[in-house]
């Protein structure tokens, strides 16, 4: 058997890995780049497993990424209120691209990181088994051994200090973060106490809303299909797109929420999260879809949006009906053309403009207030009449319930 380890080159990815080998197994390390904000990350990866006799394959998933974000915006695919899946993006987008490359080099079993109280541990386990049914899953933090023998960061230091293999444990940190091209999950240790203000997170894609500039800044946002293709202007790939937005809302405070979210498993959570260009991206599409959509195909589209959020959170992203809703989701948005133009301040992304929107629904001469060529008010008429035949039956029945 072989083990491929699922690696961020961190003092658990080192201590694993060299706790495997001198256990006598095979390991090979594989990494995602995932477009992650802080780039200088993953190239140290390879650098750093290599101190503890490891191999590193980096798998380049920038472009898988993004096609998810712009899949997510295009669904609208949050989660409890208002969280843009940034982290079950990456677990899908990590689990498919990373199996495809152990399968390259004959790995039996993926070990993965994630703790035994989250979702991830899920999510990799889920993944692996749709994906590479015949491939096992070693969740070395599930391991009561393991755990026994490495309860904190000071013994994985200590066990790779007796290998001479540097371990770097660094100062406590406030929280963990999950980061990718989509955005920064922020969670446990100083976040888990509910009195505890999100705003003891230090935004790292941008600044709070208390610290953005006082002027509004204007952006234009060229949808085609439900699919951003151009900023203030300029053609861009879905990771240009991506990363654009990611700057624009984040120096305007953009896209930072809290979250005390359901997790997979039923425990609550409490999260920080920060998704500046998906909040972006994502709030001014509404304002396209309000145009084009009419109110059957918004109340199909809201039921599906949630069952997509809901699927990906669930690490159900390849499951037939996450599929099925993908496919629904792009036909409805076919007429989602058109520029907006919005306003961003603040935190806030507000409304300034429409245009070049082929499909739109908007009469303003029908739906004007004033005397128009469009509607005529004297056919209502008939409207209302027989509106209130209906009215009248249900009062007559002694259906209607005025009581305060
Ligand atoms: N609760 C979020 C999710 O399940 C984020 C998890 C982030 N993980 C972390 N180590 N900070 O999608
Ligand atoms: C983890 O458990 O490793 C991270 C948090 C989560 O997956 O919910």
């Amino acid at each position: 058997q072989k083990v491929g380890v699922c690696v961020s080159g961190g003092l658990d990815s080192k201590t694993v890995s060299k706790r495997l080998i001198e256990a006598g197994i095979d390991v090979l390390a594989f990494s995602a780049d995932l477009g992650q904000p802080d780039e200088t990350d993953i190239n140290n990866v390879k650098k750093r497993m290599a101190t503890c006799g490891v191999d590193t394959v980096i798998v380049d998933l920038k472009d898988d990424m993004a096609a998810g974000c712009f899949d997510v915006i295009q669904a609208q695919a949050k989660y409890d209120g208002g969280y843009w899946n940034t982290t079950g993006i990456g677990r899908y987008v990590t689990c498919r691209g990373l199996i495809r490359a152990m399968q390259q080099k004959e790995v039996t079993v993926l070990s993965h990181g994630a703790t035994g109280r989250g979702n991830d541990q899920m999510r990799f386990e889920r993944y692996t088994n749709v994906l590479a049914p015949k491939m096992r899953v070693y969740a070395p933090w599930r391991d009561a051994l393991l755990l026994e023998e490495f309860p904190g960061r000071s013994e994985m230091a200590a066990y790779l200090g007796k290998f001479n293999i540097e371990a770097f444990v660094g100062p406590k940190k406030k929280y963990s973060t999950d980061a990718n091209l989509a955005g920064l999950s922020h969670e446990a240790e100083d976040l888990e106490s509910v009195e505890t203000p999100m705003t003891i997170v230090d935004p790292e894609m941008g600044v709070w809303p208390m610290a953005a500039p006082d002027k509004v800044e204007e952006v234009t946002i060229k949808y085609a299909e439900g699919r951003a293709t151009h900023i203030n202007g300029k053609a861009l790939t879905p990771v240009q797109a991506i990363k654009l937005a990611n700057e624009i809302g984040g120096r305007n405070g953009v896209g930072i929420k809290h979250a005390l979210e359901n997790r997979i498993i039923g425990t609550k959570s409490r999260g920080v999260y920060e998704a500046p260009g998906m909040e972006l991206l994502g709030s001014a599409l509404v304002f396209l879809y309000q145009a084009v959509l009419d109110r059957r195909a918004q109340e199909l589209f809201e039921h599906l949006s949630k069952h997509i959020g809901s699927q990906i959170y669930d690490g159900r992203w390849f499951d037939p009906s996450t599929r099925a809703s993908l496919i629904a989701i792009q036909e409805l948005t076919r007429p989602a053309t058109g520029t907006v133009k919005v306003g961003c301040y603040k935190g806030n992304v507000f409304f300034m403009g429409l245009s070049d929107v082929a499909a739109s629904l908007y009469n303003e001469a029908d739906s004007s207030m004033e005397k128009s060529d469009g509607l005529n008010p004297v056919s209502s008429q008939g409207y209302a009449e027989i509106q209130s035949v209906e009215a009248r039956s249900l009062a007559r029945a002694g259906l209607i319930d005025d009581e305060p």
